[in-house]
């Protein structure tokens, strides 16, 4: 459920028209609402709330921008970061240390040391070489860091090939069959303090089987692990959780669903869980509004050519990915459309033969659960300048993420000397 709504036949988000917000900050710009936020958070603990003290660490990639990781600090959300810096960016949103953890397979030896110096609170290790690498950057600090080993279940998440991370050909995580040797290792390197076992299989996962998988696995293995003398304390479950972007489909589990499945499969764990959800907490709380630039006859249907491309929303252009697309002032009228960017490229497309509302050269349209994934991934392709983002809290708004000039591309790069005179 999200907080943008038709009121008066035009679609506000929260108190606030759209309308507004494009005419001050001009389009395309992202828009996020507060309440839908607070809304997600709410619901997700809710669905965890049979669990002792669950760690709930945002996976930041799926959404930098400080004024989200503020107002997710405020709501006791940790998080989850892949770079020093997304680490920076969560520490400086107020999010402290001590419920950060640190994920991805290619950790430098400068961003262990950052977060060293941070004192976060786990590494995810996903290879032997990186423990040896960990081991020996906390050792010249003189200090420990506390580790998991993030598993590969070989666990197939049925989710698109490309954000699918489970499976054994996939470059994530340690050999399941080969963990407790890894473990064995871990052991023995003096920087290490090996408390925990990771998993993450892929995200917008719409089923809970290859999650319950991949779990019932890290079970088996952390009794398997205290058998051999580790003193596992922490199970962190991952992300992944799916959210509803095509009306027509049906309804990916809940958070209430998934939190059942989670309390039934880890009952008795003797560990502290964590988690890493991204897109469920910020998906839908966020729309990309854009301003249709001229409607264009097609060969089968007119292209809706929009101020918005593929460098502002890459998933569609990436992975086929479906937004739902709906017009801030319908006019009531519905018909088939082509939806594209103005970048020139034929990928550079959200939507073919798609029924929607019927739009004309100036009205305003909304790519809704674009929270997630969006803003992040964006880009200048095309020299265009990066998306600005604004953040609304019931009447207020505020631009959170400034359009920058155009300037700053141009002067971003330098000349050398030899081109100069
Ligand atoms: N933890 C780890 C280690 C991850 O790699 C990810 C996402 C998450 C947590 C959060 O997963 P979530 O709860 O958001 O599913 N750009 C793609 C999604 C890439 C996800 C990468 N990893 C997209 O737009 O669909």
């Amino acid at each position: 459920m999200d907080h943008f709504d038709y009121v008066d036949g035009t679609m506000r988000v929260e108190q606030v028209p759209m309308a507004v917000i494009a005419d001050a900050v001009g389009t395309p710009v992202y828009v996020y609402s507060t309440a839908t936020l607070e809304r997600h958070v709410g619901v997700f603990r809710e669905g965890l709330a049979a669990l002792d003290n669950p760690l709930i660490a945002f996976a930041v990639k799926a959404n930098p921008n400080a004024a989200v990781l503020a107002t997710l600090a405020k709501l006791g959300l940790g998080a989850d970061v892949v770079s020093g810096g997304e680490l920076l960016r969560a520490v400086a949103a107020g999010i402290t240390a001590d419920r950060i953890v640190f994920s991805g397979v290619g950790k430098t030896a400068e961003e262990m040391q950052l977060a060293l110096e941070h004192g976060i609170f786990q590494f995810n290790l996903e290879s032997e070489p990186e423990a040896e690498m960990l081991s020996q950057v906390a050792l010249s600090m003189g200090k420990r860091a506390p580790v998991a080993y993030r598993i590969n279940p070989d666990v197939d998440a049925g989710t698109h090939a490309k954000i699918s991370t489970g499976k054994s050909e996939n470059k994530f995580g340690i050999p399941y069959d080969r963990a407790l040797e890894s473990y064995a290792a871990a052991r023995d390197l003096p920087g290490l303090d090996v408390q925990g076992v990771a998993v993450h299989i892929g995200s917008q996962l719409t089923d809970l089987a290859p999650l319950e998988a991949a779990f019932t696995k890290v079970g088996a293995l952390i009794t398997a692990l205290r058998e051999a003398g580790h003193d596992i304390r922490t199970a962190d479950l991952g992300g992944g959780l799916g959210v509803p972007y095509d009306p027509s489909q049906p309804l990916p589990p809940s958070p209430a669903d998934y939190g059942a499945m989670v309390c039934r499969v880890t009952q008795g764990w003797p560990v502290r869980l964590m988690f890493e959800p991204g897109r469920v907490i910020v998906g839908n709380a966020g729309a990309l509004l854009s301003r249709v630039v001229r409607v264009k006859q097609g060969a089968k249907a007119p292209f809706v050519i929009v101020d918005a491309a593929m460098n502002d929303l890459l998933r569609p252009s990436l992975y086929d990915a479906w937004h739902d697309i709906r017009a801030v002032a319908p006019s009531g009228k519905q018909a088939a459309a082509n939806v594209v960017g103005p970048v020139c490229e034929t990928g550079d497309t959200f939507a073919m033969g798609r029924d929607m509302d019927v739009v004309e050269a100036g009205d305003l349209v909304a790519f809704m659960t674009a929270g997630a994934y969006g803003a992040t991934m964006a880009g200048t392709y095309n020299s265009r300048p990066l998306t600005p983002e604004v953040l609304v809290s019931g009447d207020r708004w505020a631009v959170v993420r400034a359009r920058p000039p155009i300037e700053t591309l141009i002067e971003g790069d330098s000349i050398p000397d030899w081109l100069a005179d």
